[in-house]
């Protein structure tokens, strides 16, 4: 078929970028952190090539934007990383993780004044790196921040529970949560730095010590913030590096020195890490993996609100999203409207640089493009159409496509697209959408759109043990932070939230005693004397 030309986007000349969008990498370049250094690497580097292109005089094709080289240390580097984090845990008797919690949360706070004294400077990173545009690049960043100040709070609430003693049936104990020692943090491209933090922040305040691989883009974005984990934690606590994944974390992971790996990623490369651990049943795993959430639009549906919520869960940050919208289920007695309106709605998306005020931004993965057109291709050539003017590229930049009607035989059916296609596909009974989730190997969400309450009950029951968030009448997403994070099969593992997260990274434990006179005098005069960390009733305000 025909692929569109117009409605694409226009790249700058190297001179039109605005001052306040420029950005100078230089002086992080080549910097990794480790045992509480900032080192300058001396080895390999990558380039760091931006989505944004500019046209050079004379040219017709696009040129991505260097902006920056990476450090991309080898096997012996890395695990000299990981050997500075088993140092700071030190068998659990480090500095870091014996602290008492009152002061681990004074040593964050002085982190978090310094992640805001770089606001400017990830923002504008987030934008040159993953092509995030500048409003959504300040929620990441804002978000993150709140994120920590929340995780703060919620661990005093943690503490101050853990500040009494249990007595019963003939005992006393005190139960609090310990840390779990080494944990290996690898987030996300789309969020680089929100959903790195979300697993390394907890992690790190719960009191382990941490290592810290950099996403495949969004690199840079974590580098102005080495100097304030040097300056707030004890050496070794936090270490971060790049380097290539196979050289790099295959050693670290068959070392055995990992105690939890938090993942953002694939499932495949998941379970490959998994597997190279060498005492698997010591490792806690916490991932966030692929997902394919559909919505689904009901008869009784308001049309214009489920357009409006299904472009925003499609396509908001180009679809690069895990909890994006990635098929629609259109029944079929409205399904021809539906799509009409929505191809409407999102060929009026404007598109542009990140610093511009636009809905669509080019991506940052090579070769993406022609993937997603691959997709669409695959689709029409089983009887679907691209309905409206999309599906065209230039450079980095593809025009999202709305796709109908995707057939069951088709990629983009099953297939996480990641990326700013729509495929709509219709049903008749509900007992389809009951059907898709029971085969699809992922649970993440569902977002149902419908008003006629008994259809809808009818389908939250159906669908409550297969997915772990029913979004009614609104798109699929993560927050607000305070609800839990989850998938089942294929999504995820373990539990997200600013509360479950200190959960995830610890462990239960218990000093208990017979609840004896003598016991108890013991126990009380440990706790007057404040002789222990652990047996302890010290209140956080
Ligand atoms: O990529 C997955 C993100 O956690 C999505 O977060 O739904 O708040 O955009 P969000």
């Amino acid at each position: 078929m025909t692929i569109p030309t117009t409605n694409l986007v226009t790249f700058p000349g190297a001179d039109a970028i605005p001052e306040g969008a420029r950005v100078d990498a230089s002086r992080w370049d080549r910097q990794w952190l480790c045992n509480g250094e900032i080192r300058t690497w001396a080895g390999d580097t990558a380039p760091v090539r931006s989505p944004v292109c500019v046209m050079r005089p004379g040219t017709t094709e696009p040129e991505q934007v260097e902006i920056g080289r990476i450090a991309m240390v080898d096997r012996a580097a890395g695990l000299e990383a990981v050997a500075a984090a088993r140092q700071a845990w030190d068998h659990g008797r480090g500095a870091w993780p014996t602290m008492r919690v009152g002061e681990r949360i004074e040593r964050m706070s002085t982190f978090i004044a310094g992640m805001r004294a770089t606001r400017e400077d990830l923002v504008r990173l987030l934008m040159w790196e993953i092509g995030k545009s500048r409003a959504d690049s300040e929620t990441e960043v804002d978000r993150t921040v709140a994120y920590i100040v929340d995780t703060v709070e919620a661990l005093k609430e943690l503490d101050r529970t853990a500040a009494r003693f249990s007595v019963t049936g003939g005992f006393v104990g005190q139960i609090r949560r310990s840390p779990l020692g080494v944990v290996l943090c690898m987030g996300p491209f789309n969020y680089p730095l929100n959903e790195t933090f979300t697993t390394l922040i907890p992690a790190l305040i719960m009191g382990n010590t941490v290592v810290s691989k950099l996403p495949r883009f969004g690199q840079l974005v974590i580098l102005p913030l080495l100097a304030a984990f040097r300056d707030a934690f004890p050496a070794g606590a936090v270490n971060v590096f790049q380097g290539d994944g196979p050289t790099v974390i295959g050693p670290i992971m068959e070392s055995g020195d990992v105690d939890c790996l938090a993942f953002i990623g694939s499932s495949r490369v998941a379970n490959i890490l998994k597997r190279q651990h060498p005492r698997p049943n010591r490792l806690r795993c916490i991932t966030g993996l692929e997902s394919k959430n559909p919505a689904v639009i009901l008869p009784s549906a308001d049309l214009d609100l489920a357009v409006k919520e299904c472009v925003a869960g499609a396509l908001s940050f180009n679809g690069q999203r895990c909890t994006a919208i990635k098929l629609i289920l259109a029944h079929a007695d409205i399904a021809d409207d539906f799509v009409a309106r929505l191809a409407k709605a999102v060929d009026g998306l404007t598109a542009g640089m990140p610093w511009d005020k636009v809905a669509l931004t080019p991506l940052p993965e090579p070769g993406r493009p022609a993937y997603l057109r691959g997709l669409v291709d695959d689709a029409v050539a089983s009887g679907a159409r691209v309905i409206g003017g999309g599906g065209g590229a230039h450079g980095t930049f593809f025009r999202p496509a709305v796709v109908f009607p995707v057939a069951p035989a088709a990629r983009l059916y099953k297939e996480e697209q990641f990326g700013p296609v729509v495929p709509v596909t219709t049903f008749r009974e509900l007992d389809e959408i009951d059907q898709f989730m029971r085969t699809s190997p992922y649970g993440q969400q569902i977002a149902l759109f419908g008003t006629e309450p008994r259809q809808l009950a009818q389908l939250v029951d159906a669908l409550v043990n297969s997915v772990c968030r029913i979004n009614l009448n609104t798109q699929c997403r993560r927050g607000p932070d305070s609800f839990p994070f989850t998938g089942r099969k294929d999504s995820a593992e373990g539990t997200l939230s600013v509360s479950d997260a200190l959960r995830a990274f610890s462990i239960r434990t218990v000093v208990a005693t017979t609840a004896t006179e003598t016991n108890q005098d013991l126990i009380g005069e440990i706790v007057t004397r404040r002789l222990s960390g652990f047996l302890s009733t010290d209140f956080l305000f």
